[in-house]
């Protein structure tokens, strides 16, 4: 996993100052425009998915990136994918809440019935920065009542110096944590 996680790292491009100066923007799409890469980020969400078999009901992916990554990690674990979206984007009956994050404000939705009572969530996402993104997500999954936890927060990058995860009350795991 170490040889994985080192060969991402080096692939991985970054984009100082941007969206906002002070922001440096890590890429995970520099890692899909490279074959080796791809191949990498793959073997890493199916291992993923294959170490939670048995452990949660429900993968939850995250707009936008959460979506490249959440259903390779629920086919392995065997269930069902589930999208949060950025607020309007979702048809059918839905419950939503606002955040801020790293750079400016944001809302996100879930549908009302995506998930099933008793369901244990894993919450998937590309990037944990100020954590703002998935502790809005998370609060707004256990809101939905009916007996449902997040159990796990996965992110493929953390950016640790923010200590975003102190504002998750799950687990949080990652494979690239950058200080
Ligand atoms: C990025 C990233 C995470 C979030 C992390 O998405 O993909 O979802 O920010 O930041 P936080 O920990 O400070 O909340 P963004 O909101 O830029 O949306 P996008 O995926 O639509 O580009």
């Amino acid at each position: 996993d170490q040889d994985l996680s080192d060969a991402l790292r080096a692939k991985l491009k970054s984009y100082p100052d941007f969206p906002k100066p002070g922001i440096n923007f890590l890429d995970v799409f520099s890692l899909y425009a490279d074959l080796e890469g791809s191949q990498i980020l793959n073997e890493v969400f199916i291992r993923k998915g294959r170490s939670v078999i048995g452990q949660i009901d429900v993968v939850v992916g995250l707009d936008a990136r959460g979506f490249l990554m959440g259903p390779i990690i629920a086919r392995e674990a065997n269930v069902p994918f589930v999208p949060v979206r950025k607020s309007g984007k979702l048809p059918g009956l839905t419950v939503g809440t606002a955040y801020s994050l790293e750079y400016g404000e944001a809302s996100v939705e879930i549908q009302k019935d995506a998930i099933p009572e008793k369901a244990r969530v894993l919450i998937v996402d590309d990037l944990l920065a100020t954590g703002g993104t998935l502790n809005a997500a998370a609060t707004l999954i256990s809101k939905l009542g009916l007996g449902i936890t997040v159990t796990e927060c996965f992110v493929l990058m953390e950016l640790a110096f923010l200590k975003g995860r102190d504002k998750i009350t799950s687990k949080v795991s990652c494979t690239l944590s950058f200080d």
